[in-house]
């Protein structure tokens, strides 16, 4: 049963955003009972990238099993739930709309409170479900392959965007500069593991950190350097040596990064930093980010491996404390693809 003062007991979390289709449980809006995630990683690989069309198919074709199977591995039935948390957007329309659809079947058949949560929020909450000690106010970097975003966090239900990218999100640099190697999609975690054995300062790529806007942030600038650089050693024969470059281009995306999230926060006069998003995962983001925030005594946090890239655990969390205060989404409710940025 529900309690309103506590909030929800058990919320079902569900989330189809991208390409990943997932559930999970969450009780008393901490304790993740399950967590199912069904990727579609494979299936797109085969295309470098996310074909649209095709998330939108698998997640149709996924998401009874992948809600079923949570609800199993929580080990309560589905008349436990005391309400729903979907992701309502920003994300690929026809992706959400699959699980916005199936979460308004489950809620008004059964007279259950739906909420729709905004999925760059739930990244922005995701640490709470794996580390102690995070408070309020802290300023959130949400790196993912589709946004790169900073955030000032002052409670559950209250986010202020301060900078965005102004073409591609971090993970799409990586996803894009890993089709110009060669490499297979999702460029990230093959990116990673290359540059550990190279050289960060073999290239000399740029790092874009727009002194007029200082909190946005841009990253075509870098994939064209990237691509000019092999062209360059194509043109000249030399053998393209992969792990110099992907350590030089991750070098610079790290570097931004933690720049403008150290300035950000200063600026916001946080001690406390998050970095959540598919990116959050990089180690040497990790590494350099932790130093940067001792250096300064900041406390940084980032989400457990799993939480970090896309998940409805996450997404459950926001929701809890959105049903908790009675925000609720009535029959009528859409699906948005982006966030209203200032
Ligand atoms: O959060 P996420 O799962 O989905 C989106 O909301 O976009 O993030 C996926 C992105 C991809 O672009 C992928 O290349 C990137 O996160 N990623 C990484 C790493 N693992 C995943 N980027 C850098 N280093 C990693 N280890
Ligand atoms: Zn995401």
């Amino acid at each position: 049963m529900s309690n309103s003062s506590k909030g929800p007991r058990f919320v079902l979390g569900v989330e189809t955003s991208c390409d990943e289709t997932c559930a999970a449980v969450l009780l008393h809006g901490k304790e993740v009972l399950s967590n199912i995630v069904s990727s579609q990683i494979e299936i797109h690989a085969e295309f470098g990238g996310i074909v649209p069309e095709i998330a939108s198919r698998k997640h149709i074709e996924a998401i009874n099993i992948v809600v079923k199977k949570a609800i199993k591995e929580a080990d309560i039935d589905f008349d436990h739930i005391d309400g729903i948390a979907v992701t309502q957007g920003p994300g690929l329309v026809g992706s959400l709309v699959v699980g916005l659809s199936y979460a308004k079947a489950c809620a008004f058949s059964s007279g259950k409170k739906i909420t729709g949560v905004n999925h760059v929020h739930a990244h922005l909450l995701a640490p709470f479900l794996s580390e102690k000690g995070l408070r309020f106010p802290f300023t959130g970097l949400v790196v993912s392959g589709g946004h790169t975003s900073l955030y000032y966090v002052s409670d559950y239900l209250s986010f202020k965007p301060i900078g965005k990218t102004r073409d591609d999100a971090a993970g799409e640099a990586f996803d894009k500069v890993a089709k110009i190697l060669g490499l297979p999609y999702p460029g990230g975690p093959v990116i990673s593991r290359l540059s550990i054995e190279g050289d960060k300062d073999a290239f000399k790529f740029p790092r874009a950190m727009l002194p007029n806007s200082p909190f946005d942030f841009s990253f075509s600038g870098l994939k064209t350097a990237v691509l000019q650089a092999v062209k360059r050693l194509e043109k000249g024969k030399a053998s393209i040596p992969l792990n110099d470059i992907c350590a030089s281009f991750q070098e610079s995306v790290v570097d931004v990064l933690v720049k403008k999230t150290i300035m950000a926060a200063k600026e916001c006069n946080c001690k406390n930093v998050v970095i959540s998003g598919g990116v959050a995962a990089n180690e040497r983001l990790r590494y350099v980010m932790q130093k940067a925030c001792e250096a300064e005594g900041l406390r940084l946090f980032y989400p457990d491996l799993s939480l970090c890239t896309d998940n409805a655990a996450m997404v459950a969390l926001c929701g809890f404390h959105q049903i908790k205060e009675g925000i609720l989404l009535g029959p009528e409710a859409d699906v948005y693809s982006r966030i209203a940025f200032p």
